[in-house]
């Protein structure tokens, strides 16, 4: 979702619909702004595209020169007119806009209601102004205050901004949103990205996690969120808008590697109850009722179908089958009413997939999909769709899709298991407190000195004419994926296999110009896959060891090693991925090649 906020001489609706129209790419089906005018707070708000809301305000102008404006991409609640942003109080004082989810808000909302508010919307952010109300009136009318208690109580992640018809100021705050302050001559600006500045003002301040900041006519301060004051540095921007969009980073490739651990905090974040190792999926479809599974999808999506299978058998003891979709359509698959058919799709729109899901339709199998992008067309003829929330993918090769997926379709499991009865609560919890580690650990993988040596290594066997990619179990997926970003972005032909499998035909191929890339990170079958290190190296084979952190012993029949941190086997394929993408995104630049349009490849493929 995108944020914009103004406060200083300029006409507030100008600037806020300008910025919006720079966020838009971020989400899209509903826009709002609010404006300090004549003593109150007037609210304007409207679904669909952000032209809906700008001809609105064209036509019924609204005058002001402090308001906050916000275009979303609906997480809870319907993307319609009263649950789109802002949020009002009921006698319409405070107004807020929020980004990010509140997981306790049901409880946090109980609590509201049995004290007499009344809520308009089903969202979780009405229930934030309405604590921020509350708070409001137990610290004597100080709306900074009010905000940073109200945080306090909330758990989730959020970008926050909030303004108050008594105060001339915005009070914002961050965890996991990105928060960008814009800082002009007289006048400051607020937004998600800094695209929604660049058009005012290029000197800004990133928010850290856990910041807030006042913005009023003499200025701003920031703080954390005990209230102690901060010093953060003013830093000049000099990208251009297409730069600004890439959010710094060199192409949208590498920034949306980078994104990876917010995309998996928005992918699990609500979903996850610690307290009974239940996951809270919102699926209306009976989780015990199915005798078979059929996952489908294509490209990635469908190597995160692969790694589903795994978590699917492994968990909930379900038999799985996994189609890349234009066979399925044809291969007149064997479906009745206890099938579920799960399709993956970052798009929603690819034509195979969709032709695919029409097909199992057909045959009379529930539908569920794993998909990013809201409202295409797949989640029209879904019975139910798992948003995974990553944000909008624009590099053509998949990477936070990928990661995201593949956490989906662990959630996926967990819920089917834990229906079904085959996981105790004990490892149930283990494994959630697995996933919920995964933002960490991507963060933790995508660490500097990691990098570093990754694209060592990827420039060390950038002229290789050949690759190939090898792993097991539930990580013989990840090599899968590994010679597909390769191939795709660096135009270098790459096989991904079974390590068990090699020897059954590619061994033919080792020689001393061979890098093999092997999958070895901490695993029931490490000896094995270790064995399997042996034969590629007993043929002169050049082997690319991904080895957990501290694992030595192993490193030593490698010729080059790159270490990941170490992860519980079950959610190990996230955090594998991230190296894979790393390693064919270093190979293609070395190359050269332009990653983010990779040649004849089409990012969403809509013709059959
Ligand atoms: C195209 C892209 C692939 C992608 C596949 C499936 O072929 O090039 O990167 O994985 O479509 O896309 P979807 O949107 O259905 O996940």
């Amino acid at each position: 979702c995108g944020i914009v906020g103004y406060i200083g001489a300029r006409q507030a609706q100008d600037v806020l619909v300008s910025g919006l129209s720079k966020l838009e790419y971020r989400g899209y089906d509903s826009a709002g702004v609010a404006i300090q005018s004549g003593g109150g707070i007037e609210v304007r708000k409207k679904a669909g595209k952000l032209a809906n809301l700008a001809g609105e305000l064209a036509a019924h102008p609204l005058s002001g020169t402090l308001g906050i404006g916000h275009t979303r991409w609906a997480t809870h609640g319907l993307p319609n007119d009263t649950n789109a942003h802002p949020h009002a109080t009921e006698d319409g004082k405070i107004v807020i806009i929020h980004n990010g989810i509140i997981e306790n808000y049901l409880s946090l909302k109980a609590g509201l209601q049995s004290r007499g508010h009344v809520f308009k919307s089903e969202t979780d952010s009405e229930v934030l102004a309405h604590l921020i109300e509350e708070k409001y009136g137990q610290v004597g009318s100080d709306l900074y205050e009010a905000v940073r208690l109200a945080l306090g109580e909330v758990r989730g992640a959020y970008g926050i901004v909030v303004t108050h018809a008594d105060h001339r100021e915005i009070v914002a705050a961050r965890t996991v949103s990105p928060l960008v302050l814009g800082v002009g001559e007289g006048e400051l600006f607020l937004a998600s990205d800094v695209p929604a500045l660049l058009a005012y003002t290029r000197q800004v301040v990133f928010l850290h996690d856990g910041d807030m900041v006042v913005l009023g006519d003499d200025g701003f301060r920031i703080t954390d969120l005990a209230g102690n004051a901060l010093q953060r540095s003013i830093e000049q921007i000099d990208w251009d808008a297409e730069a600004a969009e890439k959010g710094g980073y060199d192409t949208y490739m590498l920034k949306e590697i980078y994104e990876q651990p917010t995309a998996l905090t928005n992918t699990l974040i609500g979903r996850l109850n610690d307290d009974n190792g239940e996951v809270n999926l919102d699926i209306n479809l009976d989780p015990a009722s199915f005798k078979r599974i059929s996952i489908i999808a294509c490209g990635t999506a469908y190597y995160a179908g692969l790694v589903g299978e795994y978590l699917i058998e492994q968990l909930a003891r379900i038999p799985v089958e996994v189609d890349v979709a234009s066979e399925y359509r044809y291969r007149e698959p064997i479906v009745s009413e206890e099938t579920l058919a799960i399709v993956i799709s970052q798009s929603g729109e690819t034509i195979d997939t969709l032709e695919a899901l029409r097909e199992a339709k057909k045959y009379g199998a529930k539908t569920l999909g794993v998909i990013n992008a809201k409202g295409s067309s797949m989640t029209r003829e879904l019975d139910d769709t798992l948003y995974i929330h990553a944000g909008p993918e624009i590099g053509v090769a998949s990477t936070k899709a990928y990661t995201s997926m593949v956490s989906a379709m662990l959630m996926l499991a967990l819920w089917l298991a834990r229906a079904r009865g085959t996981l105790d609560e004990t490892r149930a919890r283990e494994l959630l407190h697995a996933a919920r580690e995964l933002p960490r650990l991507v963060e933790e993988a995508l660490a500097p000195a990691r990098v570093e040596n990754i694209k060592r290594v990827a420039e060390k066997y950038a002229h290789s004419r050949d690759y190939l990619f090898l792993g097991r179990g539930v990580n013989a997926p990840t090599a899968l994926e590994g010679a597909l970003k390769l191939k795709e972005i660096s135009y270098i032909h790459a096989e991904g296999y079974a390590a068990g499998e090699m020897k059954h035909g590619p061994i033919a191929l080792i020689d001393s110009d061979l890098p093999v890339v092997v999958v070895a990170t901490e695993s029931r079958l490490l000896e094995k896959t270790i064995s399997n290190v042996q034969e590629v190296r007993a043929r002169a084979g050049k082997v690319i060891a991904l080895l957990s952190d501290g694992d030595t012993e192993n490193a030593q029949h490698a010729d080059d090693v790159i270490y990941v941190p170490r992860a519980h086997e079950m959610v190990s394929p996230v955090v594998n991925a991230v190296a894979m993408q790393l390693l064919a995104y270093f190979t293609a630049t070395a190359l050269g090649k332009d990653v983010d349009k990779p040649r004849n490849l089409a990012k969403s493929v809509t013709v059959e």
